[in-house]
């Protein structure tokens, strides 16, 4: 069966005061698919991000998802954000309230579920990550990979159709990269509707359905990960990718010895 598209993007167009940042991009994606936004650095990824999640106006085109138009300013935008969930380089968490509150606090106020519930979704979910025994800490005692999944259990508990993720290691040491990956991988395999901003290029590889690669505001290559990573269609793509292996050193060695 044919999978449903959940999140029709078309033309969208996007600048800040003269700065053109997205030019005509387009994307759908279907329930179920992880797509991974590759691109180098101001070519536009997060500025998407937040398009979709309307937290910038757009200029042109439309964005909507399963059907309802996202528009900055909208008052539906509250509704919207919850089929929509986000997480940051930054976690974004609330420094005064312990892991628990941060992660019951939209459920119960936007949401208005069950406290009871929620509290059991939510000691349900931190387990599923591995902090089921930080639930009464605060965010300054944890690290930043305990603080990412957490933020990742924030948005999880939403239950949104879709889940958009802006680099969400870039900021932790590397011994940490790994415990947030993982998490995201496992969403994968349980069918989590995801698009990911992301720099580690082999989990980008291994979480894929979809790689799309953005350079100045335009989606220049799409395909499967053994399509971009094995066989980059355009030299942009190529150079992109060059940054992130150590090819080149090599044969500069092998060339001077
Ligand atoms: N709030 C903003 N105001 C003005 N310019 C911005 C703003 N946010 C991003 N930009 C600019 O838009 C371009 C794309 O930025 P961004 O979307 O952050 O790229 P990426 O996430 O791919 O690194 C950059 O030139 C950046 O300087
Ligand atoms: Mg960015």
């Amino acid at each position: 069966m044919e999978k449903q598209v959940i999140l029709n993007i078309e033309h969208l167009k996007k600048g800040y005061d003269g700065l053109e940042v997205l030019e005509d991009v387009s994307l759908q994606v279907k329930k179920g698919e992880v797509v991974v936004i590759l691109g180098p650095s101001g070519c536009g990824k997060s500025t998407f991000l937040r398009c979709l999640n309307g937290l910038e106006p757009i200029q042109q085109g439309s964005i909507a998802i399963e059907g309802i138009p996202v528009e900055y300013g909208n008052k539906n935008l509250s509704k919207i954000r919850e089929k929509i969930g986000m997480v940051f380089q930054s976690y974004e968490l609330f420094n005064h309230l312990s892991i628990l509150k941060n992660i019951e606090l939209a459920p119960i106020k936007v949401q208005h579920r069950n406290p009871d519930e929620v509290r059991k979704e939510a000691l349900e979910l931190l387990k599923r990550v591995g902090l089921e025994e930080k639930a009464d800490s605060f965010p300054r005692q944890l690290s930043g990979g305990q603080k990412q999944r957490v933020a990742i259990v924030r948005a999880l508990i939403m239950h949104p159709e879709i889940l958009l993720f802006d680099e969400v290691t870039a900021a932790l040491d590397p011994e940490m990269v790994r415990e947030v990956l993982d998490v995201i991988l496992e969403l994968a395999k349980q069918g989590q509707t995801m698009i990911i901003v992301t720099h580690e290029m082999a989990f980008a590889k291994a979480v894929a359905d979809r790689v799309i690669f953005m350079d100045e505001g335009h989606i220049v290559e799409e395909g499967t990960p053994e399509e971009f990573f094995n066989h980059p269609k355009t030299e942009r793509a190529r150079k992109f990718l060059h940054m992130f292996t150590f090819d080149s050193i090599k044969k500069k060695d092998s060339q001077s010895s």
